[in-house]
């Protein structure tokens, strides 16, 4: 009993002291910073985004698409997310797949209409994403195929309670053949917005009619038809990244080699995209398919890190390097790029033009496969070799990234993902310190702080930890090339999580960013061209008790004692410089439930203006934003003044600070 007893209470003691503890610092904190002394060029492409379809990212996410479910292969056997309207007994709605418009289309909804007048219509409803989002004064554009009884279709949005917020009756008649019809909806100045709602399209007449791809639109950004939802891509655009991975993750690799991530399905007319079971428990449409992820980079002036599928999947099925479907998958990959960079002239390029796209996207960077080092039977180093020699020999300024560790080949870069508790992330801000500088370069594809269970997104605590990891990863970016947080969005409704802490989180409605993510968008928005020296003393250190070792759940074993508690640096930081501009960034890190002060001195500069610019996130550790609540923890930014070369600044507690100093040589 005392022996376990003892250890444990010493961790209780440590939980304790970690969370409340003041350290009384011997001596000053003191940071002698060298402007003069660049230690490294910051690299351009150093914070970026990383996205693949989990949480409904895309369906029910960025992609602006309201109707889910739209071609009916959600569920073989019902139409789910779909619903008869009007009074009982007056129609049926039933699956039919033998009305095929194409290759693609093969599943439709047969309305029978039976009992319909003007009073009394009957139709086919679509409750949405969480439902329907209706704005006042704004446009939707619906569309669907159609064929059935020539009679006069309403398209409308509904309350779920029946009224009707907005309509319009198509004027096309409906004829026996397939044909695609289309109409916008506005809805009045006096129309609340709610997401209360759904698409409903009726007939006053009696009709037997089927329906397939039914599409509904709202504004999206940059008035991209297919497009995104304008929020979401303002909170990306306000990040300020500098390249999307896509499609990155688990969602590239596809549960088994039926269900891989097939880039040739996800492209062109949306009624040629079958769409595929994703990775994450749910279709996806599609309809953000490889065009699309190369617009959404275009929307926001960044560059995509194109991830191709390398021949393993999920559930540990990989093709033989040598076996002829790896050639299949390299002459993918190829097609891919060539896709998305070739000009108008090649093949690939064509295809992008007859799809709306006549311009070649710049590609520079291509990653082979995800997180590959789970491929046991160890035929990554073949598959790359293959995916390598192919690749640089058509496109040989293409840099290419390895998931996994290569011996044949010498990657460009390695993509490194680290998911840690907010204390592991803090105690190791010096892990890439001593790494070999002559090695491949790294991208540190997918990083997160984590805690909790069923959390959508991150708090404080974690922000905390994610700033603390970004300082070393700004300190070593000469290193680092790239680093892309992970998972990117979440949508909040219960049951369309599937991965717990995300940096952004939505309903059909609102949108929030995390405090993780606002920590973030200060380091993104505030890097400059140059890491400058800079050396500290004084830091106090608080506990830091190891995460203890995974075990085989099935141990009949007694576990081993909890880590014995070490200690951690209480500050984490980083200093960089805008060379052009003078301005030196100064960002600190402070897991201390206690404000400390630092002083700052400044060589190499001739002067600072006393005038200078904090930016802090800052609150309770367990403090958050929610879909209620977005902006509980967000960053204050303050008027500084009387700076020096010799000035002391008090970085609040538990806080996030970017100091923006203006210098002149
Ligand atoms: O980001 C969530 C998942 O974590 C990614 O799909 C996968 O690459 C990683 O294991």
């Amino acid at each position: 009993m005392k022996f376990k007893l003892i250890p444990f209470l010493a961790m209780l003691l440590a939980v304790n002291y970690f969370a409340h503890a003041q350290t009384p610092a011997a001596a000053p904190v003191v940071l002698k910073i060298d402007a003069s002394k660049v230690v490294a060029k910051v690299s351009p492409t150093l914070y970026g985004i990383m996205t693949e379809e989990i949480n409904h990212s895309y369906d029910g996410g960025l992609y602006a698409e309201l109707v889910q479910n739209r071609i009916f292969k959600d569920d073989p056997a019902t139409p789910v997310h779909w619903s008869l309207t009007g009074a009982d007994g007056t129609g049926t709605m039933t699956m039919d797949d033998t009305q095929h418009i194409s290759d693609t289309l093969t599943v439709c909804l047969k309305l029978n209409a039976i009992k319909a007048d003007g009073k009394n219509p009957v139709g086919i409803a679509n409750d949405g994403y969480w439902g329907i989002p209706v704005r006042p004064k704004t446009t939707y554009h619906a569309s669907f195929y159609a064929k059935g009884d020539n009679v006069p279709l309403t398209v409308s949005l509904q309350c779920n309670d029946g009224i009707t917020l907005a309509s319009a009756i198509m004027n096309k008649p409906i004829s026996t053949r397939w044909q695609k019809y289309s109409v916008t909806i506005t809805t009045d100045a006096d129309v609340k917005p709610s997401a209360n709602n759904k698409l409903v399209i009726s007939t006053s007449k009696p009709a037997i009619l089927w329906f397939n791809l039914v599409s509904l639109f709202p504004p999206t950004y940059k008035d991209r038809k297919n497009g995104n939802r304008i929020d979401i891509m303002q909170k990306l655009a306000d990040l300020h990244p500098t390249f999307l991975r896509c499609p990155g993750g688990n969602y590239v690799e596809g549960n088994s080699m039926a269900t891989f991530y097939n880039w040739k399905k996800t492209v062109g007319d949306l009624s040629v995209r079958p769409g595929h079971p994703g990775t994450w428990k749910y279709r996806s449409s599609d309809g953000l398919g490889i065009l699309e992820y190369m617009e959404w980079c275009e929307d926001l002036k960044i560059q995509p890190v194109l991830a191709v599928f390398a021949g393993y999947t999920l559930n540990k099925e990989h093709v033989d390097p040598e076996g002829p479907e790896m050639k299949r998958f390299v002459e993918d990959a190829l097609d891919e790029i060539e896709y998305v960079s070739g000009d108008i002239n090649t093949p690939g390029g064509a295809m992008r033009a007859l799809d709306g796209h006549k311009e070649p996207f710049a590609l520079t960077y291509v990653e082979i496969g995800n997180e590959d080092n789970f491929d046991r039977s160890g035929s990554y180093d073949g598959r790359f070799a293959h995916m390598y020699d192919a690749i640089k020999a058509k496109y040989p300024k293409l840099q290419l990234i390895a998931t996994a560790k290569i011996n044949s080949r010498k990657p460009d870069l390695y993509d490194d993902h680290y998911y840690r508790r907010p204390q592991d992330f803090e105690n190791d801000t010096h892990h890439y310190d001593a790494h070999d500088r002559n090695g491949p370069k790294i991208f540190v594809g997918e990083w997160a702080s984590r805690i909790g269970n069923n959390v959508p997104t991150p708090n404080l605590e974690c922000a905390l930890g994610d700033a603390a990891w970004m300082t070393g990863m700004e300190r070593n970016t000469d290193l680092i090339l790239m680093a892309s947080y992970a998972p990117l969005f979440v949508n909040v409704n219960p049951g369309a999580m599937q991965w717990r802490i995300n940096m952004i989180g939505y309903d059909a409605m609102n949108s929030y960013g995390s405090p993780s993510y606002y920590a973030q968008q200060m380091f993104y928005q505030n890097i400059g061209d140059a890491v400058i020296g800079s050396d500290i003393s004084g830091i106090p250190d608080v506990p830091h008790i190891a995460a203890p070792p995974r075990r085989d759940p099935n141990a009949t074993t007694p576990p081993p004692p909890p880590p014995a508690p070490t200690t951690m640096p209480s500050l984490s930081y980083t200093v960089t410089k805008d060379t052009k501009k003078g301005i030196i960034y100064l960002k600190m890190v402070n897991i201390m439930g206690s404000p400390q002060t630092v002083q700052i001195s400044l060589n190499g500069v001739k002067e600072v203006a006393p005038e200078g610019t904090a930016i802090t996130l800052s609150g309770n550790p367990e403090d958050t934003n929610t879909i209620t609540e977005p902006e509980k923890i967000i960053p204050v930014t303050t008027t500084i003044n009387g700076l020096n070369t010799n000035f002391s600044y008090t970085f609040a507690a538990n806080s996030v600070t970017v100091l923006q100093l203006h210098t002149k040589n």
